[in-house]
């Protein structure tokens, strides 16, 4: 309910094809038309401007081609050998401030005004000019700060005539348009958020090493050029290119030269100090990667790479790791200080003396925050590149001492993962809102120096990480919890038209969080229950809607915007359908196996279909156009047993109970219980419950079901087995509650099939909540909550909460914000009331399911109160404060569960109480509330929400 109504709301918002960005496109009118009005298009750059620019402008010309079928003629002028009359029809002039002859002209003759942009990072300012030069009376004018300005200005308008950065990486179609207009508008745009934006191929083996190798014979110049492109087209700005068995430097001389001339900073990884791939180090080095045995040659060995790169824009990683991926047995925080002066010497000596004009950044990825822990600081002018725990919750985040360090700090996120506790790297596992938290977080903690994410391969990642880099091009636009699905809005209408945008918006959006409750390398058959809450079929009965919904819109589009759906949306959701069906199937095939029913067979059977359906789906991406994208989905996903990879896909295992002709029919009850006791039913909770009557041989049998009156049976008889009917049979049990006891009480019903006579028994409660009531109210021994349904929410003057939708495993998160807010004191601090009823009184435990978030500030552990009623409130700190470079104890199940729980116990006495909840810091988020009055059944994502009254 609350999700559609919130994409009806976004779906009336006027959306430009750009995302984010304030129009200067319009394909109806405007003050200058620049396509469709019959003379050609005119593109004038300066020969003086980085070449960067000039190719930039030449994909300008190429991206007016996509949507008119006219390129642009480009010109290159230059005022010292003007051409007497370089343009007369519709004009764009793109140039960087101080390299364009043209701009700077415009700048001293007053036609433009750039002091808004003049001297800043990476900015533009695009306008309509009345007569820019003699003869021509008017055109579009871009003028950058720097090289990448332009680029980003050059890029703006192809983004908003249609062309979408994912144009040639996701197969996003153009829309042809016969007219295109400039604005007349001035727009002035950056410096942008964060000052290095980029990307980490990693985890490259199998896809995209494969496909790499397939289309460009390896790790060339021919394949990273697209890469520099997209990057470019995203607003990026920064690379660590792959590295499991390449070397950027080495592999094509080409690759730096033209990731400089294209506009792209060059990095390495955090454990690849000033340039040096790993793998040079066998193969430039002499002796072993180890400060303590080898100082000289390591000294001479990056050296080497700091001469090399000379040249070249690059953000120097600093500081040393081990072998490969690995902690040094050897490094110290003495040596590890002596490792960074060193290095510091030789790009003084090779670079610039003046270091503070060098880029540099030290990662505190894994162990190496443990050298920062135990007191190693690094030199002011480098960034500290903070991470994430590989698992998308920031471990540290800078604390008030740290935030006035020149150089500022960072943060190293990932999107893709090889290591424990499960490699996740087979298609697209990120909540969007789950990003959005985590960096907007990292925004407002001053961390906005570097932002780099490891996306694998890129290429099953392409809407997070269009998402991670439009942040971290432009906070400003996202600093609100459900800024997440205006971007997703904005998203949709740019990749496939208005038409479908609200509908696509919430597939992607509903995916982010069903993908997000588990990694699907976690996923087996154990992990939803079968037999509580009917929580099995529910989430396969979500992931199969979503399947079906984004097939439906697939469908729906033309057939040069099916490709771009297929891989960005409808691959990944029928991908995760199949995956749950496969693992639900197995889940009823090993359990009705157990019992021997023959129905085993099919739920076996379905299993297989889906293992198979599973690469039939790899197999159609690989096909799609021509190819294209040929090994992208090669990475197995099935069957892993520890963290890495298995070497194939394995199916699970399987049973098929042994042929049987002459057994009588079994009998099995919702909740599993061997006495055939079924879980209570209230007035207040689930409207039935389930008995299965099931054959175990290949005879037929009758059944009857002989209840109390006020016991409804669906159906009450049957046949297993006979012509028309299948070999298992669901009876449903409901309680006419206005002819049942009132009270507690308890129906037997007996179930008489062939030969087998069984009592169960269903217990029942027709107890009423007081008069007046309102709340949420106990059923089967539980009460619970989705913490947005609050009853009330109070604010103070430092913090409020807010509603984080969809972030979470079923409904939405609920924070403080804003987050820069000083630590809240319950109980006068935001407080959250819930009026709740029990019939049971008992001490309860009350379970809060939070985001699996750590202590990104030490000396303020994220941490809750819970008090019912009028009690002392019970401090809950849920996640053990851990020295930097090491994980808390609850680490590994809140990463698998993608989740956190922690437990209090309170008194409570049947009646009407309130639940009282504060966050104490921000970054708590609460995702859901489980009050276990003595009746919680084991289920992965707790109990569906109680009901309210
Ligand atoms: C060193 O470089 C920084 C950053 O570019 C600059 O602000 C500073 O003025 C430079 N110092 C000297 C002595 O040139
Ligand atoms: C049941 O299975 C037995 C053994 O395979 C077979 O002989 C018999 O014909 C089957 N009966 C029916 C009704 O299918």
């Amino acid at each position: 309910m609350i999700t559609s109504y919130i994409w009806a709301i976004l779906a009336l918002v006027p959306c430009t094809l750009s995302l984010g960005q304030v129009p200067i496109i319009s394909f109806s009118s405007g003050g200058l038309q620049l396509a469709g009005s019959g003379s050609q298009t005119t593109l004038i750059l300066s020969s003086a401007d980085y070449k960067g620019v000039q190719r930039a402008g030449a994909d300008l010309s190429a991206d007016f081609g996509r949507v008119t079928g006219k390129s642009l003629t480009i010109k290159n002028i230059d005022l010292a050998t003007t051409d007497p009359s370089p343009a007369t029809g519709p004009t764009i002039i793109v140039g960087t401030i101080g390299k364009s002859k043209l701009i700077d002209s415009l700048i001293s003759s007053g036609k433009i005004d750039v002091s808004k942009i003049r001297g800043k990072w990476e900015s533009f300012q695009s306008q309509l000019v009345v007569n820019p030069m003699s003869g021509l009376a008017s055109a579009l004018v871009i003028a950058g700060s720097d090289k990448r300005g332009s680029i980003y200005g050059i890029y703006d308008v192809s983004e908003q005539i249609g062309v979408s950065p994912w144009y040639w990486f996701a197969d996003v179609a153009t829309t042809p348009q016969s007219k295109i207009f400039a604005l007349d508008v001035t727009k002035t745009q950056g410096p942008p958020s964060v000052k290095y934006r980029g990307i980490f191929l990693n985890d490259e083996q199998p896809a995209l090493t494969n496909w790499v190798r397939e289309k460009y014979g390896g790790y060339n110049s021919r394949f990273y050029v697209n890469v520099f492109e997209l990057l470019l087209r995203l607003r990026a700005n920064y690379l660590w290119p792959t590295m499991w068995d390449s070397m950027f430097n080495v592999d094509d001389t080409n690759n730096p030269i033209l990731a400089d001339e294209y506009g792209i900073v060059m990095g390495t990884s955090h454990t690849e100090p000033l340039t040096r791939s790993t793998k040079e180090q066998s193969r430039y080095m002499s002796g072993n990667w180890d400060w303590a045995s080898n100082k000289q040659n390591v000294i001479r060995f990056l050296t080497d790479g700091a001469k090399r790169s000379k040249q070249t824009e690059v953000l120097y990683t600093m500081g040393m790791r081990g072998n490969g991926d690995e902690a040094s047995p050897t490094l110290t925080e003495k040596s590890l200080e002596d490792v960074i002066k060193s290095q510091q010497a030789i790009l003084s000596s090779t670079i610039n003396s003046n270091l503070s004009a060098i880029p540099q950044m030290w990662c505190l990825y894994k162990e190496v925050g443990g050298y920062y822990q135990n007191g190693l600081r690094a030199p002011d002018d480098i960034t500290l590149l903070w991470s994430d725990d590989n698992n998308g919750n920031l471990q540290r985040l800078p604390i008030p001492s740290e935030v006035k360090r020149s150089a500022g700090a960072g943060v190293y996120y990932h999107f893709d993962y090889v290591g424990s506790p499960r490699n996740y790297k087979w298609i697209n596992t990120i909540s969007l809102e789950k990003t959005w938290e985590q960096m907007h977080l990292a925004y407002e903690k001053e961390a906005r120096e570097i932002w780099v994410v490891n996306v694998g391969d890129l290429k099953p990642l392409e809407i997070p990480i269009s998402h991670f880099l439009d942040m971290a091009y432009d906070m400003t636009q996202y600093g609100e919890p459900k800024s997440t699905q205006t971007w997703l809005m904005q998203w949709a209408t740019r990749e496939f038209g208005s038409t479908v945008a609200s509908a696509t918006a919430s597939v992607v959006d509903r995916y982010g969080m069903y993908a997000n409750r588990r990694k699907y390398e976690l996923m087996d058959a154990s992990i939803y229950s079968v037999v509580n809450y009917d929580e099995a079929d529910t989430v396969l009965n979500q992931w199969r809607t979503l399947a079906t919904e984004a097939q439906a819109i697939h469908d729906s589009l033309s057939v040069a915007a099916q490709p771009s759906f297929f891989e960005m949306v409808l691959h990944p959701c029928k991908a995760a359908y199949i995956l749950h069906l496969l693992y639900v199937s197995t889940a009823k095939n090993n359990l009705y196996a157990s019992q021997g029913r023959v129905s085993a067979a099919s739920h076996g059977a379905t299993a297989v279909s889906a293992f198979a359906a599973d690469s039939a789906l790899a197999s159609t991406y690989h096909k799609l156009l021509g190819g294209k994208w040929n090994h992208m989905m090669d990475q197995t996903h099935i069957g892993y047993t520890y963290w890495q990879q298995p070497s194939s896909n394995n199916m699970p295992s399987l049973k098929w109970p042994a042929a049987n002709y002459q057994k009588p029919p079994g009998v099995f009850v919702e909740g599993g219980n061997s006495k055939y006791v079924l879980p209570t039913l209230s007035r207040y909770g689930s409207k039935s419950r389930w008995i299965d009557i099931y054959s175990t041989s290949n005879s037929s049998a009758a059944f009857n079901i002989v209840s109390d009156k006020w016991v409804r049976t669906t159906p009450s008889v049957g046949n297993l087995r006979a012509p028309g009917d299948t070999a298992d049979q669901r009876v449903l049990l409901s309680i006419d509650w206005e002819a049942a006891p009132s009270g507690k009480s308890t129906s037997k019903v007996k179930v008489v099939a062939g030969s087998t006579v069984v009592t169960v028994e269903i217990p029942f409660d027709n107890s009423k909540v007081a008069a007046g009531f309102s709340g949420f109210v106990e059923s089967d021994g539980v009460i619970s909550i989705e913490p947005e349904h609050y009853t009330s929410a109070t604010t103070s003057p430092t913090a409020s909460y807010g509603i984080i939708p969809m972030y979470g495993r079923t409904l939405s998160g609920v924070a403080l914000f804003p987050v820069t807010t000083i630590a809240q004191t319950p109980p006068s601090s935001p407080k959250l009331t819930y009026n709740i009823y029990t019939f049971t009184s008992t001490t309860a435990s009350i379970t809060l399911h939070l985001a699996p978030s750590l202590n990104f500030d030490p000396s303020r552990p994220l941490t809750y109160y819970v008090a019912v009623d009028g009690e002392t409130p019970v401090k809950a700190q849920y996640v053990p404060i851990t020295q930097l470079g090491t994980l808390p104890s609850t680490w590994t199940d809140s990463t698998r569960d993608a989740g956190c729980k922690f437990t209090t116990r309170h008194k409570v006495s049947a009646g009407a109480h309130v639940l009282n909840l504060w966050a104490a810091e921000p970054g708590v988020v609460f995702q859901k509330i489980v009050v276990d009055l003595g009746g919680l059944r084991s289920s992965y994502l707790g109990p569906p929400e109680s009901m309210r009254v």
